[in-house]
């Protein structure tokens, strides 16, 4: 999930899962975010933006974000993070990052973005999304 400011201080976010580590040093990650995204560009210009790794019970973050609604954090848990932007409660992670460069790549655009600030829970299992379905994560292969 990913969240920044749209014009206003209006907070916005979206369920990405389009996400990777890019590089240790220095710290970067990447996440690809579909043209057709609404508020897209809120999120190509605001220089700051939070990636909120969902746990596995928080699926109904999953949906929200996921779904066209202006309103996506009433009644939420979150806060505000250093950046500005917002940092949902009960995340396995937060990463609070500043957009480095951004990459056209088909019909999706690849933001980079510096790793900046991580909170983390020292607990916890991640959402998968797989072949359609929520579902956790399974045995060591
Ligand atoms: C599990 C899941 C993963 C998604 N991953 C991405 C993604 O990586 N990039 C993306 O642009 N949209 C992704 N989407 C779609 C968006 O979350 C969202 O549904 C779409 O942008 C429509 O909402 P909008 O009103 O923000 O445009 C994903 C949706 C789901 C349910």
């Amino acid at each position: 999930m990913v969240t920044t400011l749209a014009a206003g201080d209006h907070p916005i976010g979206v369920t990405v899962n389009a996400f990777a580590s890019l590089s240790l040093e220095p710290p970067l990650i990447l996440i690809s975010l579909a043209r057709t995204t609404a508020h897209l560009r809120a999120y190509l210009e605001n220089e700051q933006f939070a990636v909120n790794m969902l746990g596995e019970d928080q699926r109904n973050l999953s949906i929200t974000f996921s779904s066209q609604n202006d309103n996506h954090f009433a009644g939420l848990d979150f806060a505000t993070g250093e950046s500005g932007c917002p940092v949902l409660g009960g995340c396995l992670a937060n990463l609070e990052c500043t957009r480095t460069t951004v990459h056209e790549g088909g019909d999706h655009f690849i933001v980079v973005g510096h790793v900046d600030r991580i909170h983390h829970a020292d607990i916890g299992d991640p959402l998968i999304f797989f072949r359609g379905e929520y579902a956790r994560i399974g045995d060591v292969v």
